[in-house]
């Protein structure tokens, strides 16, 4: 597996750092929120809500919550952009979760977490469904940023690191299903791309 990696584009010890620092910033911004908002135990208004897009943002928020000191649920969704041995976006296709998610989140503090902001449709598709709830209030947080000048796309509240637009893998992020347990976040080399993609199609 080391020997499919191109460039280490952020090295574990960097991605430590950040985490501790988004996750310092994420926790006195939801205290504040949560403050804000009546504590009765019997409607949603204070609570704070977190719901993670899986799979790739599977390391990411095992390592964000652990930082993150407040009382809290975890609400996770699955959504697939990358089917196969894809490296562009094929668009958002939803593949479980949105309907195991509380009918309603009136009043709640929902933080959305992603893996990555490449294009911005999966955040703004989750976001459309998750508005339909009702929560007090919706943030975004992504550990990767693509610079894409090109696209018009929202931002997100809470951004870890910006990159390059390459496609990288590692800390979760996968090629074709792979790659996720690398402890960086890296590019491949293309051989190692072509390798991975023949292998799916055997
Ligand atoms: P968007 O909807 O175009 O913003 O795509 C975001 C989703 O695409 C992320 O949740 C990732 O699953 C996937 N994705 C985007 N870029 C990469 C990449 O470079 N490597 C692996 N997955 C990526
Ligand atoms: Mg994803």
């Amino acid at each position: 597996m080391q020997n499919d990696i191109d460039q280490v584009l952020i090295h574990r010890a960097d991605i430590a750092r950040r985490v501790e620092a988004l996750a310092k910033q994420i926790a006195e911004d939801l205290a504040l929120a949560s403050a804000s908002t009546s504590s009765d135990e019997h409607d949603h208004a204070g609570r704070i809500t977190l719901v993670p897009i899986l799979t790739g943002s599977l390391v990411f928020v095992a390592d964000l919550i652990r930082c993150l000191p407040v009382r809290m649920q975890v609400k996770v969704i699955s959504i697939s952009s990358y089917p196969g041995p894809s490296t562009t976006s094929q668009g958002p296709t939803i593949l479980g979760g949105l309907d195991t998610l509380p009918k309603r989140l009136d009043g709640a503090n929902v933080l959305l977490i992603d893996d990555i902001l490449d294009t911005g449709r999966t955040l703004a598709m989750v976001i459309d469904h998750l508005k339909a709830k009702k929560p007090r209030s919706i943030h975004t947080c992504v550990m990767l940023r693509k610079q894409r000048p090109e696209e018009a796309r929202f931002n997100a509240d809470y951004v870890g690191f910006d990159i390059p637009n390459r496609f990288v893998v590692g800390y979760g992020l996968d090629y074709n299903g792979y790659y996720r347990n690398l402890p960086d976040i890296v590019t491949l080399r293309a051989e190692a791309i072509h390798q991975r993609r023949h292998a799916e199609a055997v």
